[in-house]
């Protein structure tokens, strides 16, 4: 049930996506150029110190988009899932949450044509191991389970809306980044901050409403699983494609200074609204917590900021 004090602003939330409603089909038309499509001082293994050729920074690039992408389809996907099951589940289907999360289905099953006609321009080669074989059936598993405790869900798409949101805005604010893939990123971004304001609505009511369990898995669960949402975006195979050891490639990359920057940027917002909401209190915040956003027990960043 949507409290008094948040009905008005989901309300707010329906009324700008129903009177701005994008068809990337015909709104974002065009296609790649043919040079890299992203800078090298934006690719994960920027400062990891490798030496790679021209062909091989070429086609990094577009194999660390594809590999976003394609985690973004999946990812909404996962998404539609969840609402899908609450608004089946919803005491009253009145409620604004309800009309906005619909609102919200549609423009993700927008963006979602609009990243399969990317991806098909990308054609990558890489392969996911993070989706294949035993990792892969645990990976499944631990979605289906996210999906069924709203706390946990509205978490992680938190999570699963930050981290590529911060990917999109660095790559379509450089001057360097292909003019498609910067439309790409503008449109979905525009769309993505109403997203991620009802997200950061919700959460702190559902949290309020958890049984016990529930709390605990936004406590102590979610930090490790959303540094695996990242780890999964940014995986082995892309580095394999590119003639690179995919595995050890992929540990330096994810120890490097720029993805745990990236990764404590992206992840405070998300602490910030569970300490707000009242979740954690200051001084209290758990150990995962901490680790994930590079912050001490009162929330206070403990890592000095990237040079810019
Ligand atoms: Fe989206
Ligand atoms: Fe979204």
């Amino acid at each position: 049930m949507t409290s008094t004090t948040t009905a008005p602003r989901i309300e707010r939330l329906s009324a700008l996506s129903a009177r701005r409603v994008v068809d990337p089909d015909v709104d974002i038309p065009g296609r790649l150029g043919d040079g890299q499509i992203v800078a090298d001082e934006l690719l994960s293994t920027h400062d990891v110190g490798l030496d790679l050729t021209a062909d091989q920074r070429r086609r990094l690039a577009a194999e660390e988009i594809a590999a976003v992408t394609e985690e973004g389809i999946r990812f909404e996907m996962v998404l539609t899932a969840g609402f899908s099951r609450e608004i089946q589940r919803a005491e009253k289907l009145t409620d604004p949450w309800v009309t906005y999360a619909l609102h919200e289905m549609g423009e993700e099953t927008r963006h979602s044509r609009l990243f399969v006609r990317l991806l098909d321009q990308l054609q990558p080669t890489a392969v996911n191991p993070l989706n294949q074989g035993v990792i892969g059936v645990i990976g499944r598993r631990v979605l289906d389970f996210v999906v069924k405790r709203p706390p946990l869900f509205y978490t992680l798409v938190l999570a699963g809306e930050e981290i590529p949101d911060l990917l999109q805005k660095r790559t379509s604010e450089h001057p360097d980044t292909d003019p498609f893939l910067v439309a790409v990123n503008r449109y979905h971004r525009q769309e993505e901050a109403r997203h991620l304001s009802f997200a950061r609505m919700r959460l702190p009511e559902l949290y309020e409403a958890a049984p016990r369990r529930q709390r605990f898995q936004v406590r102590y669960l979610a930090p490790l699983l959303i540094k695996s949402q990242l780890e999964g975006l940014l995986h082995p195979g892309i580095y394999k494609a590119v003639g690179l050891p995919g595995w050890r490639t992929w540990l330096r990359v994810h120890r490097s200074p720029k993805i745990v920057q990236l990764r404590h940027e992206a992840t405070r917002p998300i602490l910030r609204e569970l300490m707000s909401s009242g979740a954690f209190r200051a001084g209290r915040i758990p150990r995962g917590w901490r680790r994930l956003c590079g912050v001490d027990g009162t929330g206070q960043p403990v890592t000095a900021p990237a040079p810019a």
